[in-house]
């Protein structure tokens, strides 16, 4: 039975219920995170916390723990649910009130966590994708936890045969419904610019730290639906997919309908950065 904490307090997720009036339950009012573990160890986890730090800040809900306090209750978690590899899920809302839009009382965040198994994959299947019109609001860097718009992506993703919707916003490739993109054209390695339509990936941000160092061509720049679509390579990370391979985009291969050479080569670089993390 898998372990969860919930406002200071671990117990089984059968155990765990919030009152009807939170106003993440009510509203979506609230942010979140979700960190892999690798044979037990956080993995990323300052950038985790930074990232969601930011987030609370941008919607002005108070951090209810310490740095300290993070670290250990996630730990702990992943201690009471065996250790190994996990990816772990939490969130923090405002938190229960009267339901009103305007908040004029003093509230307590609510803070939930809970871990789900995690595949140790050395490598991702590939995948096809769909490409089609960014739907969402003007905040996609805030971590948000209402996801009602990707939801519907994915999910028109889906029912059309594909894994992920890439998301189109002013001819500009933003991001997938769940994931960041990159291309590869001609040999060089891109990735759109961190702005508010899109989630700065902590996958993303070490990929590129990893390209940096292994002197691969790279790039953080605009790139056009039209540059999508001639891509030799397309892949979407995320910390739980890491690095995945688009073989197929709107039902057209992508290059030659295989995983490239260049997605070989950085998941290779990626592979060795976990395995050198945990090992530590
Ligand atoms: N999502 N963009 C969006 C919209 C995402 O939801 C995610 C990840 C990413 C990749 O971010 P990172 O590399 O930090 O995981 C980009 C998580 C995994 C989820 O919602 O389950």
């Amino acid at each position: 039975m898998s372990q969860v904490y919930l406002n200071g307090q671990y117990l089984a997720i059968e155990e765990a219920s919030i009152p009807v009036l939170d106003r993440g339950f009510i509203f979506g009012d609230g942010v979140y995170e979700v960190i892999p573990a690798y044979a037990g160890k956080l993995f990323r986890f300052e950038e985790h916390m930074r990232r969601m730090e930011n987030s609370l800040k941008a919607v002005r809900i108070e951090n209810p723990l310490s740095a300290m306090d993070w670290r250990e209750m996630l730990e702990t978690l992943i201690e009471l649910n065996g250790g190994g590899n996990q990816s772990i899920y939490f969130q923090i809302t405002r938190g229960v009130a009267a339901r009103d839009h305007v908040l004029n009382v003093k509230i307590s965040p609510t803070l939930f966590a809970m871990s789900h198994p995690l595949a140790d994959k050395t490598t991702a299947e590939p995948v096809a994708a769909i490409s089609c019109e960014d739907i969402r609001w003007q905040f996609c860097n805030i971590k948000a936890i209402s996801l009602l718009p990707n939801i519907m992506l994915r999910q028109q993703a889906v029912e059309q045969g594909a894994y992920e919707a890439i998301l189109i916003r002013d001819g500009l490739v933003t991001e997938g419904a769940a994931s960041n993109v990159f291309i590869v054209t001609d040999g060089v390695i891109r990735t759109p610019v961190k702005n508010q339509y899109l989630l700065p990936g902590i996958t993303r941000d070490l990929l590129l730290e990893l390209l940096q160092q292994a002197g691969l061509p790279h790039v953080a720049n605009d790139i056009t639906e039209q540059e999508l679509s001639n891509a030799d390579e397309i892949w979407l990370t995320s910390s739980t997919k890491e690095i995945v391979p688009v073989t197929q985009l709107n039902q057209q291969p992508v290059g030659n309908g295989q995983p490239g050479p260049v997605w070989h080569q950085v998941c290779e670089l990626y592979q060795n950065f976990k395995q050198a993390q945990h090992s530590v």
